[in-house]
C-alpha cells in the first residue's frame, strides 16, 4: 500500500472520528462512537493499524508516527466530548435554551508592564537615530560607579547615606582602600565600561535599574530606570547632543515639546546642563547632559586631544509618567493590575 493513500486514510478517520465526538449529545452516544472508532477489537483505528503492516518497510517509520498522531488527536477528542457531557457543560448543551452562539467570557492575557514598554519604546527611538544598546552590571564597583566618572573618594556624591553599599567583605575592608560594591545610583557605569572595552568612534544608550535610598513618594522610589546616552568622537559638539535630545524629545513626546538647557555640574561633563522638557507650557527637568569630561577620557585610555563627545542621563519613569499621565511614581512598583492593565 503506498505510504500517500495511507495517511490520507488517517486523515479521514481523524476528521470524521472529532466530528462525531464533537456531535455526541449524550454519554451513551459518546461511548458508541468511542466503540466505533477506538474499540480495541473491531475499532476503525485497530483497522487502520492493521493497514500499516502493507505499507512498504521503509515508509514504516513515517507511517507509525503519523499513526500515533492520529490516535492522540482522536483520544483528545474523546476526552474533550466527555468532558463536555459529563461536566456542567453537559447539563448545557442539552439545555434547549441555551445558545450555544453567544460569545464567551474573553480571557485575560498578561502583557508587558509599562516601564518595559516604555524601555523597548525608547530603544527602538534611539535605534534609529543610530544608538545600540549596551548593557553594564547592577551590582557596580567604586571605579566603574565613581572614580572613572571623575568621582573621588571624598566626593559627597559617595556618602553611604546616598548610596547601598553591599556588606561584603569588600565594603567591610573599604576602608583599608579595597573597593566596595554598590547597586549602581547612576547608569553613567556603563559609560565606562563601553569605553574600556572598545576603541572610539561609541554611539550607545544604556537603559536599565539604579538604586538610591530615597524615601518613596510621588516622585521618588529606591529603584528606578535610567537611559545613559553617549556619543564619541572626533568634533563633537554641544549642538549634537542638542539636536539627538531635541530629535528625542519630539518622537516621544510629541511635536510641539520643546526643550531647554540649563547649566549644572556633574563630575563627569564639563560644560554641564539640565535638559529640561517643555509641557503643556510647563518645563519639566527630564535629566542631566553634557561633554564628556577629558578626565574621563583619561581614566579609560582615550586621548581627549583627538576625542569629544556627549553623555546624557534621563529618568525613565518620568518620561513614562508624562506620557501617561501618571502622577505617582509608586503605582508602577504596586503591581494592582487595576492600573497595569491600562497600559
Ligand atoms: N548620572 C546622572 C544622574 O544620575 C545623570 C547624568 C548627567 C548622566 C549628566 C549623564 C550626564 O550621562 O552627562 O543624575
Amino acid at each position: 500500500m503506498a505510504l500517500n493513500e495511507f495517511l490520507e486514510q488517517l486523515q479521514q478517520l481523524a476528521t470524521e472520528a472529532t466530528a462525531a465526538f464533537g456531535q455526541a449529545d449524550s454519554l451513551d452516544a459518546l461511548e458508541a462512537i468511542r466503540v466505533e472508532y477506538l474499540g480495541a477489537r473491531q475499532g476503525r483505528l485497530k483497522a487502520a493499524q492493521k493497514l500499516m503492516g502493507q505499507v512498504e518497510s521503509e515508509d514504516k517509520p513515517v507511517a507509525g508516527k503519523q499513526f500515533n498522531a492520529t490516535k492522540q488527536e482522536i483520544e483528545a477528542g474523546f476526552e474533550e466530548a466527555h468532558q463536555r457531557l459529563s461536566g456542567s457543560g453537559g447539563s448545557r448543551a442539552a439545555d434547549p435554551t441555551f445558545d450555544n452562539t453567544l460569545p464567551g467570557e474573553a480571557v485575560g492575557g498578561g502583557h508587558l508592564h509599562p516601564i518595559t514598554q516604555t524601555i523597548e519604546e525608547l530603544k527602538d527611538i534611539m535605534g534609529r537615530l543610530g544608538f545600540s544598546v549596551a548593557d553594564g552590571p547592577e551590582i557596580e564597583d567604586a571605579w566603574h560607579n565613581f572614580e572613572a566618572l571623575n568621582i573621588p573618594a571624598e566626593h559627597p556624591a559617595r556618602d553611604p547615606l546616598d548610596n547601598f553599599y553591599l556588606a561584603t567583605a569588600g565594603a567591610a575592608s573599604a576602608s583599608e582602600g579595597e573597593a566596595p560594591l554598590l547597586l549602581r545610583s547612576q547608569t553613567s557605569n556603563v559609560q565606562i565600561r563601553v569605553m574600556e572595552s572598545t576603541p572610539p568612534p561609541i554611539r550607545i544608550i544604556s537603559l536599565g535599574r539604579v538604586y538610591r535610598p530615597d524615601t518613596a513618594d510621588a516622585t521618588h522610589y529606591p529603584m528606578f530606570h535610567q537611559m545613559e546616552g553617549l556619543l564619541i568622537d572626533e568634533q563633537v559638539t554641544m549642538a549634537d547632543l542638542k539636536s539627538v535630545l531635541r530629535l528625542f524629545a519630539t518622537s516621544y513626546l510629541g511635536d510641539d515639546v520643546h526643550i531647554r538647557f540649563r547649566p549644572s555640574f556633574f563630575p563627569f561633563t564639563e560644560p554641564s546642563v539640565e535638559a529640561d522638557f517643555s509641557w503643556n507650557d510647563k518645563w519639566i527637568e527630564f535629566g542631566g547632559a553634557g561633554m564628556v569630561d577629558p578626565n574621563v577620557f583619561k581614566a579609560v585610555g582615550y586621548d581627549p586631544e583627538v576625542l569629544s563627545g556627549f553623555a546624557f542621563g534621563l529618568g525613565v519613569e518620568r518620561l513614562c509618567m508624562r506620557r501617561h499621565g501618571v502622577t505617582d511614581i509608586r503605582e508602577f512598583y504596586k503591581n494592582d493590575v487595576r492600573f497595569l492593565h491600562q497600559f
